[in-house]
């Protein structure tokens, strides 16, 4: 059977989301607000509001009717593009179907660069991305830390909203109240408070606040790069790498529609 690749559809987002799944290291879910409980719900805000997401381009590769992989791109400013994830199921790996998805994305749309991130661990993404011809760009270190002791809880600011998020999706985001600015947040599942930056990641005083605020969490999460990396203890989990690809003109001379240049295999037997 020859696969196909198609704009992606509301149906499709319990397969999407089982691929997305499935295709992490299951130690590292904690950390992923996709693979909370209300994914699937959050998964298909571009289908249910598509007018909301003018900048959202999701694809599936399918091998007789059955989803065997998907790719979820952004279009950000003046041509350039970003792709956000993609995974292949296994059972259908190494038929060309990744280097697919890729390559109807770049004809589709007029894009002059192609951007990612990917784990520096994960062998056969970087492949993938070397045989297209992605440059290496900077690392980012995924990084934890156990929270201290909670002492008294923080105000949480619009706090009913946020558990209503929550609630929905498994994840939320909220503002701090206490202290002169407020501090940006976000929970990924009970147990994960995400930091957005080194300073509220180093901050044990008001971290334990948070932690009183909402007594499951134990653990504090961020990434940050080279330059920024906590001064206080902590465990890295993962590093990605920011890569490129430069689209040739030649690549989509006009625009949506055009064939690129990158090889797209077909190794499919059935
Ligand atoms: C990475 C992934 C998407 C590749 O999908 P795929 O459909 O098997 O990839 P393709 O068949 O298009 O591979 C194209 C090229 O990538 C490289 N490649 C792909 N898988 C590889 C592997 N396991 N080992 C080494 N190279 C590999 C090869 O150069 C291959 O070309 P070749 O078949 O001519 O040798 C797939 O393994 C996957 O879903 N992994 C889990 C999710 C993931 O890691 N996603 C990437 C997130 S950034």
């Amino acid at each position: 059977m020859i696969p196909s690749v198609r704009p992606a559809v509301l149906e499709d987002v319990p397969s999407i989301a089982r691929l997305f799944l499935e295709s992490f290291d299951p130690d590292l879910h904690p950390f992923l607000t996709q693979a909370q409980r209300g994914a699937s719900r959050f998964m298909s805000l571009p289908f249910l509001y598509p007018h909301m997401h003018g900048h959202h381009r999701v694809y599936v590769v399918t091998i007789s009717g059955r989803i065997a992989g998907y790719a979820d791109f952004r279009l950000m400013s003046s041509g350039q593009g970003f792709l956000s994830y993609l995974a292949v199921a296994s059972w259908a790996r190494g038929r060309g179907l990744a280097s697919s998805l890729i390559h109807k994305f770049l004809s589709a749309e007029p894009m002059t660069t192609l951007t990612l991130d990917v784990f520096t661990s994960n062998v056969a993404a970087n492949a993938l991305y070397e045989k297209i011809g992605f440059s290496h760009g900077p690392v980012t270190t995924w990084a934890t830390r156990e929270l201290p002791e909670a002492t008294v809880p923080e105000a949480i600011g619009a706090f009913s909203v946020q558990q209503a998020a929550f609630d929905t999706y498994g994840f939320s985001e909220f503002l701090t109240e206490s202290g002169s600015s407020p501090e940006r947040f976000g929970r990924i599942g009970h147990r994960v408070l995400r930091c957005f930056n080194t300073s509220t990641f180093e901050n044990d005083r008001q971290l334990a606040r948070v932690r009183a605020s909402f007594p499951q969490m134990k653990i504090a999460f961020g990434t940050f790069d080279s330059n920024t990396m906590p001064a206080v203890p902590h465990e890295v989990i993962v590093r990605s790498e920011r890569r490129v690809l430069t689209v040739s003109p030649q690549a989509n001379p006009s625009g949506p529609s055009s064939e690129t240049k990158l090889e797209t295999q077909y190794h499919d037997e059935d």
